[in-house]
């Protein structure tokens, strides 16, 4: 009996150590000291023993059953351990990997221009106005001093809804609708981005594009204080030795009126596609606030003079960046765009 004893316990301690996973155990369990166990079944066999042998073996039995509970017990441990280590191995993050790139976009070479605008006229004092750019005919021509069939309006090709309603041809309407509002307050300093609309189609002009107004009025403006602001804006924008050139011109909301040109930076002057073989590349149109404009927006002319001008972005952007076509700007091709920043 007692032999047995300690061939089960051997025989124990070896199947525990070499079981694989919990089911084995589970097995072994069963095997061992289940109801038709290997130990119950021996301990079933006590009374064939002589009397006096009966504690002894008794005892080993015991201790025996106690131990291999003890064992199976330290083995479902190890298991469970060695189960939990395999799947934190398994769902490591390895933090040293390179990362997914993540893709940055970067502004369009419009925005960064008109930003740029924007950023040297507020520096000299104008504040930021808007205007819709579904426009009525009474801003876009009319209160312009652009009446009905009046042969300027032909110069800006035009995008009509009904006879009265069109898409802005130009950002001058927010001249009036910002006196409007001003009257008869002093000064008025504003400039006026945004998006124009015109039945144009070249390498110099598109359906689309963007212009910013300019609007000073108070006592006292002249002339020159436009020329001496247009010509600080295209040094600030372009470069100190930057030339510019006024020319005489007309617009019917306007009096003088000039046209400004800025010498070709694609050519260097010398005549060019973009230029039109000039030397010079107009980017916006200007003069003094017609009185009539003044009158009926709501201020005295009499009283107080004014300078307005209308630029154009895109012309500046391929100025600035050396662009030759301004489809480019619109096509939205990211080996173009990607070089600005
Ligand atoms: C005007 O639009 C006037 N409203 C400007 C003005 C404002 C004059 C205030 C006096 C006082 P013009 O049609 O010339 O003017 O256009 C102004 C500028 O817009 C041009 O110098 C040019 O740089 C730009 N431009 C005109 N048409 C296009 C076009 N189709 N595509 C791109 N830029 C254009
Ligand atoms: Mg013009």
């Amino acid at each position: 009996m007692l032999d047995r004893i300690a061939q089960l316990e051997e025989e124990a301690l070896h199947e525990i150590k070499a079981a694989q996973d919990m089911e084995a155990l589970k097995e072994l369990r069963v095997r061992y000291l289940g109801k038709k166990g290997a130990l119950t079944a021996l301990l079933r066999r006590m009374g064939e023993l002589d009397p006096e042998q009966r504690p002894a073996a008794g005892r080993k039995a015991n201790n025996l059953r106690k131990k291999i509970e003890e064992l199976l017990g330290c083995k479902e441990e190890e298991l469970r351990e060695a189960a939990a280590a395999a799947r934190l191995e398994e769902e490591r993050i390895d933090v040293t990997l390179p990362g997914a790139p993540f893709k940055l976009g970067r502004k369009h070479p419009l925005t960064l221009v008109l930003e740029e605008i924007t950023a040297i006229f507020t520096g000299l004092g104008f504040q930021v106005a808007r205007g819709p750019e579904i426009e009525s005919e009474y801003y876009n021509f009319e209160a312009l001093n652009l009446p009905a069939d009046h042969p300027a309006r032909d110069m800006q090709d035009s995008f009509y809804f009904t006879p009265q309603i069109l898409l802005r041809t130009h950002t001058s309407p927010v001249q009036v609708r910002t006196m409007e509002l001003t009257a008869p307050r002093l000064p008025v300093r504003i400039i006026a981005p945004g998006k124009v609309y015109r039945r144009d189609d070249d390498a110099t002009h598109s359906p689309m594009f963007h212009q910013v107004e300019g609007l000073a009025v108070d006592r006292g403006v002249t002339f020159a204080d436009l020329k001496g602001t247009l010509l600080l804006f295209a040094r600030e924008m372009f470069g100190p030795e930057q030339r510019i050139r006024l020319r005489p011109s007309f617009f019917p909301f306007t009096e003088p009126s000039a046209e400004v040109d800025i010498a070709c930076i694609i050519c260097g002057g010398e005549g060019c596609r973009t230029c039109g073989h000039s030397g010079w590349l107009e980017i916006l149109g200007c003069g003094m606030v017609h009185p009539r404009v003044l009158e009926v927006s709501g201020y005295d002319p009499e009283d107080v003079t004014g300078f307005a001008f209308g630029m154009g972005v895109e012309r500046i952007a391929m100025l600035k960046y050396g662009i030759d076509d301004i489809r480019l700007l619109f096509s939205n091709d990211l080996r173009f765009l990607r070089q600005f920043r």
